[in-house]
């Protein structure tokens, strides 16, 4: 078996150390132009003449579980791509956006500012019941994320494109139950893939469906959002302000008005980090099933984008 690496914008060496390693009767190298044919490919973000050489390539295994990027390329003929799944990112995913709905809902950051200024002082508790948390996208990291939210009891909604059901959820599906599952809730986690259909999905329109003081948590992709929009419907009182992990261009270009936003929390696209280990050890896994002619989970489907 060969196995080509063509990852940009990562250290390569413990990958191809560890792919080595967990896989010793393959043959392992990192992808130069000119380099010969592999059987399957390791990348992150590779150029368009990488899979223009490698026309022969089985299998590419993206390592994130975000596809959009390598989709918008010419793959070749006939190669399937393989996401990570999991891989140690939904437990991250579920702190990353548990933490951004506590820290709102109890009003930390409220009590931060109080207690640098010296001033010792309680607000009134909210009512749980009045904060509905809305979880867009139910796959592998969404599904973990709407349970852990139901854990601190928090009233939870969740939208996929097919129906689902979930214990202790309210589910809801496809475009028809859109404008419902945006009016039930009052918070609102975007964990879509980036598609066609779901670009710009966080606009005007569907952002003014929230309940009043509502939320925002984008931890998908920064061009699911309308940037404009949201600090509009802050700004009109009708959003309560947001937190983001991702960002149309990346990183966020200075002077975007998101960096100084006193009603923004904003982090470096850092909400569920690639674990190499893991992921390593699950890529191992699935290349050694597919070549023995099993099916892989993850197995991305070009046509739906994700
Ligand atoms: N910020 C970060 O650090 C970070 C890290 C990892 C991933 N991500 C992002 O998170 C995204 C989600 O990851 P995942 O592993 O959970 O993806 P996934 O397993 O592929 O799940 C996608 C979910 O979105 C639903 N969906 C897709 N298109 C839809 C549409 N048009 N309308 C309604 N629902 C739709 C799917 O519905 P069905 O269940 O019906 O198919 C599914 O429930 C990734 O694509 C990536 O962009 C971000």
């Amino acid at each position: 078996m060969n196995i080509t690496l063509c990852c940009t914008a990562t250290k390569i060496e413990p990958w191809l150390e560890g792919l080595r390693a967990a896989l010793p009767r393959a043959h392992v190298s990192v992808w130069q132009p000119g380099a010969p044919q592999a059987d399957y490919a390791v990348v992150w973000a590779p150029p368009q003449q990488f899979l223009d050489e490698q026309p022969g390539l089985r299998a590419l295994f993206n390592i994130g579980a975000g596809v959009d990027a390598l989709l918008r390329l010419r793959l070749p003929e006939g190669c399937r791509v393989v996401r990570i799944d999991d891989g140690g990112m939904a437990v991250q995913m579920a702190e990353y956006v548990c933490h951004a709905v506590v820290r709102h809902f109890r009003e930390l950051d409220g009590y931060e500012a109080d207690m640098r200024a010296g001033h010792w002082g309680f607000r009134r508790p909210r009512v749980r019941a009045q904060f509905p948390v809305g979880v867009m996208g139910l796959g592998v990291l969404g599904e973990r994320v709407a349970r852990a939210l139901a854990h601190f009891d928090f009233p939870v909604n969740g939208w996929s494109r097919s129906p689902k059901a979930l214990d202790g959820i309210l589910t809801f599906h496809g475009a028809d139950g859109f404008h419902d599952f945006l009016a039930a809730s009052r918070v609102l986690v975007n964990l879509l893939p980036l598609t066609p259909a779901t670009r710009d999905i966080m606009n005007r329109d569907t952002l003014a469906r929230l309940q009043p003081g509502g939320y925002v948590v984008n931890v998908a992709r920064g061009a699911h959002l309308v940037d404009e929009d949201l600090l509009a419907l802050i700004d009109e009182g009708h959003l309560a302000g947001a937190t983001l992990d991702v960002f149309r261009t990346e990183p966020l270009p200075a002077g975007h008005p998101f960096w100084t936003h006193p009603r923004i929390v904003a982090t470096p696209h850092t909400s569920a980090r690639t674990l190499r280990e893991d992921s390593i050890a699950q890529i191992a896994r699935k290349m050694a099933a597919l070549h023995r002619g099993e099916a892989v989970a993850g197995t991305v489907d070009p046509q739906r984008g994700y």
